[in-house]
This record gives C-alpha cells, sequence and structure tokens, in this order.
C-alpha cells in the first residue's frame, strides 16, 4: 500500500520512527523504495549531484524534471518535492502555480517549503486549501545560506522559542509534517512533544518521530559533508576503484 499523509501521522502516533532519504533519479529511487524508505523526497540538496555550489539554482523545470523520474522508480514510499528557491516566496499565486505544477505534472504527493514567518505560514495555509500537503522546514534553512551560513539555529532561548513558535503556526496552517535542520535535540525534543504531526530530523537529535539524510552523503558520493551526515558506505571510492580497473582491463586488452 502506498504511503499517505495519514499513515504518517499514524505512525507518529504509534511511536514508529519514519525512514526518510532523498533521492534524484530513477535508479536510486527504485533502490530507496525497495529497501522500504517510507517517504522519499526529491529534495532541492539535488544541487549537490548537479554540481552547484548551494541549493539557490535549481529550478522548478529541473525538479519537475528529477521527480518524474523518482516517481516512475516509487511503488510505496510518500513521494514529496521541494519547491525550489524563489518559487514560492514571491506570492500566494506563485506558490500554488509552482506547487500545483508540481502535483499536476509530476504525480508527486506532497511539497515542502522552508520558513515559518507570518507570510509563510499564509502561504502554506492557502496551499493546503487548495488541495496540496504541505511539510514546513524549520530550524536551518538551507535557501537562507546568504543569511542564515549553514550554522546550528535555536541556539539561544529567543531563537529556539521562535523556531517553537514558527513549528505551531505551520501546523496550525495546515502543514502535514515538519522538517527540523540542524537545531539542538532538546528543541527538536520540545517540537515533537508539542506538535501533533511528524517531525522529520536532519541533525537534530533523537527524538524526532522520524529521520532523513540526503543520500548522497548516506553513499558517500558527495564530496563533503554536513556535520550531522553518516556515511554508511564510500561509493566515490567503489566507483572510482571499479572505473580504474574497468580502464587497465580495457588498455591492457583484457576486456572483453
Ligand atoms: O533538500 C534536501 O535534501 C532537504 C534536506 C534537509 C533533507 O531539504
Amino acid at each position: 500500500m502506498p504511503v499517505t499523509t495519514q499513515q504518517l501521522i499514524q505512525w507518529k502516533q504509534q511511536g514508529r520512527p519514519i525512514v526518510a532519504l532523498t533521492a534524484w533519479d530513477y535508479a536510486i529511487a527504485q533502490l530507496l523504495d525497495a529497501a522500504g524508505v517510507d517517504l522519499i523526497l526529491v529534495g532541492d540538496s539535488m544541487a549537490v549531484v548537479l554540481g552547484y555550489e548551494t541549493t539557490l539554482p535549481i529550478t522548478l523545470d529541473e525538479m519537475i524534471y528529477h521527480t518524474k523520474a523518482v516517481r516512475r522508480g516509487i511503488k510505496r514510499a510518500f513521494l514529496l518535492v521541494d519547491l525550489p528557491f524563489l518559487t514560492y516566496q514571491e506570492s500566494i499565486s506563485q506558490a500554488i502555480h509552482s506547487a500545483g505544477r508540481i502535483l499536476k505534472e509530476t504525480g508527486a504527493q506532497g511539497v515542502k517549503l522552508e520558513g515559518g514567518y507570518p507570510e509563510m505560514v499564509e502561504t502554506v495555509a492557502r496551499l493546503v486549501k487548495a488541495g496540496i500537503p504541505v511539510m514546513g522546514h524549520v530550524g536551518l534553512t538551507p535557501q537562507a545560506v546568504h543569511q542564515l551560513g549553514l550554522r546550528q539555529q535555536g541556539k539561544t532561548e529567543e531563537a529556539s522559542e521562535r523556531i517553537l513558535q514558527e513549528a505551531i503556526a505551520l501546523e496550525q496552517a495546515g502543514a502535514f509534517a515538519m522538517l527540523l535542520e540542524h537545531i539542538p535535540a532538546s528543541l527538536a525534543m520540545q517540537i515533537t512533544h508539542k506538535l501533533k504531526i511528524p517531525t522529520i530530523g536532519i541533525g537534530a537529535g533523537v527524538h524526532c518521530d522520524g529521520q532523513v539524510l540526503v543520500t548522497s552523503d548516506v553513499l558517500g558520493l558527495s564530496s563533503k559533508q554536513p556535520p550531522f551526515a553518516k556515511v554508511y558506505t564510500n561509493l566515490r571510492e567503489t566507483i572510482t576503484k571499479a572505473v580504474q580497473d574497468y580502464a587497465v582491463e580495457v588498455r591492457d586488452r583484457k576486456f572483453p
């Protein structure tokens, strides 16, 4: 049975941790889905595998193109897509247009957008009213890299209270889940207890209702990873060795 927003909320109620990872093409999506990942995010962190330095240059068309490929690889997981930078901040109608294109053209089940300031809360409310499931994203918001850097957020009492209030406001606006990025574990625990919707953490400690990582970090494909990522295998080394072995065999006329 395909995972739904209701299922994700039920898993929170049951205390069953949600497993999430990012994907950018058909092959990766198929592997993650078959391995039992619950939620697959076509994140704008895909910028890394496309060779960009930050998430800012990714376009809506690029997100749609990659999401269509990811969709073809998924049978069960919930498919979520990031709204890229400046495709939803300008106005509510811009956000509805961008999110609507994602849902209509790709078969994704929801969108994620960054920020919990009042205008964004209103945007989330309008998207939800239009029938578009939305995941909020608070704490470190990489689309604001030139304002926040990539540092941990919510370290002062004032900042942590602001993030808590943003998460509450986004839930009240109708978000079905909340991504908590790079905040202290104690704050993530407080938000997780306060919200009825599931929290998915990245660099936010063990108390979230689920965890997400960027798959290119998990697989050791990225040249550098954030401090909270865990590298489970080193595919850069594996691929380099395989390609070098192949090159040697071709040059020595051992292959074919
Ligand atoms: O783009 C992305 O991969 C994200 C991560 C925080 C999961 O949003």
